[in-house]
């Protein structure tokens, strides 16, 4: 066993340090205290499966987990009922919830969080490439398979947003740390369209530039291959761009919203009630066309926000300008 990249594998996923020479993962789980082997959440089969992953993704420079599918099969409404869809997602698929407020559309996004296994209020299963996810896996925090993006992001300190990116990096154990940043900054103040720099703080970050951030470092530095986000809109973020960079990179994003453009942006959205799945509608024709008249029209108010904010007069081209007082 190569102790350096064992070493790697361990800071990676949070696992205690060795305290002396191993010779597998067998043997470095041996080493333990049992109440570090209880903390970690794993066992020693899993432990040596999850190295060899990581050994697998390290060769290719790329070490996303791998997903085939993920499947949501049938649960109960709010009264008990039966659902009436078991719902199977692919890499690069966008899956949009629409609802009203309280009809359960968080719940379907925590369900899959929390890899339920009939064991929440809605009693669904979550299957991922066919299986029910390995109970160790289920919780390993960090090591997981989703990955959240929400309205108010809560830093826990504050660093430069170049360094807060490299330690992200880093931690990947990536091959070109700082031209990884780099990328993660351009697309971040793209899709933030407000421009900041590499040595801003990042609780001095507005919100749609924060979000912006999150976006971009869920893409490029996360190895989670499911992306949930909830409610998102009107977040000062460029949305549709943000959907076709989880596309490009083979996630599956699952997006709960009442923002229209977002909602036929799916290539499926599943209608919510009463705690169910009760419809699951494909974009038609119209749907289509209406999809590009939105985008249009969100280009204009985007627009109009950034005229705003550079304190111009909008509504009249002519007097753009306006006086300095
Ligand atoms: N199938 C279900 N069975 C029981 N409770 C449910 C079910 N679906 C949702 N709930 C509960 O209903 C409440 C509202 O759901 P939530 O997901 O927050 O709604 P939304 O995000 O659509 O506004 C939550 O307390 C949630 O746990
Ligand atoms: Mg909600």
């Amino acid at each position: 066993m190569d102790a350096e990249s064992f070493d790697k594998f361990l800071k990676i996923n949070h696992l205690p340090k060795r305290a002396r020479e191993c010779s597998c993962p067998a043997d470095y789980w041996a080493s333990l205290a049992w109440e570090e082997r209880e903390a970690c959440g794993l066992n020693a089969a899993t432990l040596e499966m999850g190295y060899k992953e990581y050994l697998v993704g390290n060769n290719t420079g790329t070490w996303m987990h791998v997903v085939r599918s993920l499947e949501i099969l049938r649960g109960c409404d709010k009264d008990g009922v039966p659902e009436r869809y078991d719902l199977r997602f692919l890499p690069g698929d966008v899956v949009c919830l629409v609802g009203p407020t309280g009809a359960g559309k968080s719940r379907l996004l925590a369900d899959i969080e929390c890899l339920a296994q009939r064991d929440t209020p809605t009693r669904r299963q979550i299957l991922i490439d066919g299986k029910a996810p390995d109970p160790a896996k289920r919780f390993s925090g960090e090591s997981g398979l989703v990955a959240q993006i929400t309205q108010n992001m809560n830093f826990v300190m504050d660093l430069p947003v170049e360094d807060f990116l490299l330690m992200h990096a880093e931690s990947r154990d990536l091959k070109d740390p700082e031209n990884v940043v780099e990328r993660v900054m351009r697309t971040a103040i793209g899709l933030a369209g407000e421009p900041f720099g590499p040595k801003t703080q990042i609780t001095q970050l507005s919100g749609g530039q924060s979000r912006a951030l999150m976006i971009a470092d869920a893409a490029f530095l996360s190895p989670k291959p499911v992306v949930l986000i909830d409610e998102i809109e009107n977040a000062g973020v460029d949305r549709v761009r943000a959907l076709r960079l989880f596309v490009e990179k083979g996630k599956i994003v699952i997006l709960s919203t009442h923002d229209p453009m977002l909602a036929l942006w799916g290539a499926r959205r599943l209608v919510i009630r009463n705690g169910a799945v009760c419809a699951v509608i494909e974009p038609d024709k119209n749907e289509l066309a209406l999809r590009v008249q939105l985008a249009e029209l969100d280009a204009e108010l985007a627009n109009m926000r950034e005229r705003l904010r550079r304190g111009e007069r909008i509504g009249c081209p002519d007097t753009a300008k306006c006086t300095l007082m």
